[in-house]
Order: C-alpha cells, then sequence, then structure tokens
C-alpha cells in the first residue's frame, strides 16, 4: 500500500480551519482506494514570524524537500506582519526554490452554486507562470520619503522560463478543448510582453492542432465574463495569471471554489497545492469558510500523486455537495458542515 508523505502548512487566518477540513477528507478518500497519506503539519505562519522573526526555519526549504507534495491553506495576517515580508518568508520562495513553474488554476462552475458573474458554459484553465515575470523580486527604492522618492519594479522575462510555461500551455490545450489563450499586454508593454507574443507565434508552429488566439489582458477580462464559451487553456504571466484567477473564482461564485496546484512538471522538487485565495481576515474566527477550494486543490494533489480513482472521488463527492445545496451560497453554511457534506459523499 503506497504512503505518500505530505507537508501541511496550514498558516493564517481561515487556513488552518480549511487545511484540517481538506485533509480529513483527502485521507478518507485515498483510504477509500487503498493508499496512505502520511501527514506532517508545520506551524509556519505570521504568529511564528511574531516569535521567532521568521516565517519558516531557516533551513524549511529542504525540511520541505523531503516530501511528496505539499499542501498549503494561506499566508498572510496584515495586522502583525507586511504581507511583503510574509509572503516573501514563505509561500514564494516555496515556487521558487522547487521550480514549481506552472500554476494551474481550473476555473468551472459547480453544480447549484450561484454567483453575480457566473456565466454559462465557463470552463477554462489558467496556466500561470509562478517564478519570474513581475514577481522576480528585482528593484529598490532611492531617496525613499523625501519628494524625489523613486520606486522601481523590474519584470524579468527569460527565454528559458517563457518557453516552458507556454509549452506546458500548449499541452494543456491538448488534452482538453485544443485551444489555447495567450494574454499579455503587448500594446503597451513593449520588451517583455512583445517578446512573449512572438515566442508564443514560434512555438504554435510546433502545435499545428491547438488554436492559438492572443489577447490583451484587458479584453481578456472582459472576454471571461463575456463569451466564456470560447476560451478554453488560458496562459498568462505570472501577475496577470494572479488578477485574472480571482476574476475566474469570481465567476465560479467566490473564491471559496478556486483551486490551484503549483506544478514542477519535471518532478525534481514537491509541487505545492493551495487555494487559490487568502488567509480572509474579514472572516476568520467565524468558521463559515468555504473549504472547497481546498479540497479541490487536494484533488489536484492526489492527482500528481498518481491517486486518480481517489481524486475523482473527491470531485464527485464536491459536486454531490454542492448539487444538494449545501456549501453554495457564501456564509451559508459552516466550514465543518460543508467538510461533513463533502465527506459523507465520498461512497
Ligand atoms: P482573500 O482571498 O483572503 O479574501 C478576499 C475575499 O474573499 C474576502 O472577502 C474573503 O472573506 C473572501 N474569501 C476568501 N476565501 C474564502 C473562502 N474560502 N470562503 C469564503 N470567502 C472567502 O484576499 P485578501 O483579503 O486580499 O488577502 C488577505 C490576506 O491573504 C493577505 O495577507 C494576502 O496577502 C493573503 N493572501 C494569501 C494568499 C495565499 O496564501 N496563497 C492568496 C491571496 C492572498
Ligand atoms: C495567489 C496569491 C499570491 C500571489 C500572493 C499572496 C503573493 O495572491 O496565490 O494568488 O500573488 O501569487
Ligand atoms: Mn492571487
Amino acid at each position: 500500500m503506497p504512503a505518500h508523505r505530505i507537508a501541511l502548512i496550514p498558516g493564517d487566518g481561515i487556513g488552518p480551519d480549511v487545511t484540517r477540513a481538506a485533509w480529513e477528507v483527502l485521507t478518507r478518500a485515498t483510504a477509500l482506494d487503498g493508499a496512505t497519506l502520511e501527514g506532517e503539519w508545520f506551524d509556519w505562519s505570521c504568529e511564528t514570524w511574531v516569535k521567532t522573526g521568521r516565517m519558516m526555519p531557516e533551513d524549511g526549504i529542504e525540511i520541505l524537500r523531503g516530501y511528496d507534495a505539499i499542501l498549503l491553506g494561506a499566508v498572510g495576517w496584515p495586522a502583525t506582519v507586511p504581507d511583503a515580508v510574509s509572503l516573501h518568508g514563505l509561500l514564494l520562495p516555496i515556487r521558487k526554490a522547487f521550480v514549481q513553474y506552472a500554476n494551474i488554476r481550473p476555473h468551472r462552475l459547480l453544480p447549484c452554486v450561484t454567483g453575480p458573474l457566473r456565466a454559462e458554459g465557463f470552463d477554462i484553465l489558467c496556466i500561470r507562470e509562478n517564478t519570474e515575470g513581475e514577481y522576480s523580486g528585482a528593484g529598490g527604492r532611492v531617496h525613499q520619503g523625501t519628494a524625489d522618492e523613486v520606486a522601481v519594479e523590474t519584470s524579468i522575462f527569460t527565454r528559458a522560463g517563457v518557453e516552458r510555461i507556454l509549452r506546458f500551455g500548449f499541452e494543456q490545450a491538448r488534452k482538453r478543448r485544443g485551444k489555447l489563450a495567450s494574454v499579455t499586454k503587448s500594446n503597451a508593454q513593449k520588451y517583455s510582453m512583445v517578446f512573449w507574443d512572438e515566442m508564443t507565434d514560434r512555438l504554435a508552429t510546433d502545435y499545428p492542432d491547438v488554436e492559438v488566439s492572443r489577447y490583451h489582458i484587458d479584453a481578456m477580462a472582459a472576454r471571461m465574463v463575456m463569451a466564456p464559451e470560447s476560451l478554453d487553456v488560458v496562459v498568462a504571466s505570472n501577475l496577470f495569471g494572479d488578477i485574472l484567477t480571482d476574476l475566474g473564482a469570481a465567476i465560479q461564485g467566490g473564491l471559496g471554489y478556486a483551486a490551484s496546484a503549483n506544478i514542477n512538471p519535471d518532478r525534481s522538487a514537491p509541487s505545492m497545492f493551495e487555494p487559490v485565495h487568502g488567509s480572509a481576515p474579514d472572516i476568520a474566527h467565524l468558521g463559515i469558510a468555504n473549504p472547497i477550494a481546498t479540497i479541490w486543490s487536494g484533488a489536484m494533489m492526489l492527482e500528481h500523486l498518481g491517486e486518480g480513482a481517489a481524486a475523482a472521488r473527491v470531485m464527485a463527492a464536491i459536486e454531490g455537495a454542492t448539487a444538494a445545496g449545501i456549501g453554495t451560497v457564501p456564509g451559508k453554511d459552516k466550514t465543518d458542515a460543508i467538510a461533513a457534506a463533502v465527506l459523507a459523499r465520498l461512497g
């Protein structure tokens, strides 16, 4: 019976609630299919930073390297730790150190979930570049606090980085409906985004079976709401992908439904699975966070670990729960009640 070793980082705010709920579902689902998940919990969070001055130990990355996968809740508690400190101290270094360059974010509608933007036929897979671009961390500030202050944040797009994420997008399109939408802002950003467009056109010749379209990020935002059926796989840079996937979540019905997988496609290091949403300080401690996004992310983890049957079981249980009207309206059902409804439908 294979045992998969999972590092669990619940993090801040609603992170611990949704991680605990997801872990219960994932361990039960896996056991039903004759496999085992062994979890180790790491209390790395903003509370840890307040106590120790670090979000994770100095050898945190090396500790995580020994696991088959990482399941993370959410990081960030801006009331006590500046976001730029907490995110650059935990989440972002993991994505980078483990070369999790492909951030896969599926957005499709679950039964009976409503919302103001819900667009029939919405079923896209967003492929977000996850290690460079606008998140490269290159830049600085001069003349800080004076009238002459200048702040620079440089986006870095490497040929290797752009090529691998575009190829990943093309491959995903082949597995789905054969359409790839590449998103840039090359009308305004004349270096990085023109380069991205050129790479898209060049690589397209290797994938003649994939229908490629290019969109500007602003037009894509409108298209996702107005003409979602025209889209299949959407590939975008780190920042653009970040923004589009909160929009994707909103079209699904809310942040509580959007799942995410930070994948190292070469499997040279662990991949990390986490919801798209953050720590939701506005509802933390109310017990009403929707755990579906984290449970769905966990299903993506099971798929990645080769436990396809358990992953399918989890997805069917999520759909069964929302079809029964549980977890369909923000705030209506408690986190534990939604998790229990999914658990009860695992079969
Ligand atoms: P957020 O995603 O935490 O919350 C945005 C809105 O969505 C809030 O109104 C919140 O209540 C709601 N929401 C989020 N998840 C929900 C869920 N599961 N169920 C129901 N409602 C949910 O975004 P924010 O408020 O901008 O960020 C809060 C903190 O989280 C910040 O510190 C931010 O940097 C951090 N953050 C972390 C991650 C991550 O760890 N991956 C992602 C996004 C934001
Ligand atoms: C996400 C989050 C992170 C990101 C933040 C918290 C740094 O918004 O995972 O979508 O921008 O990648
Ligand atoms: Mn985001």
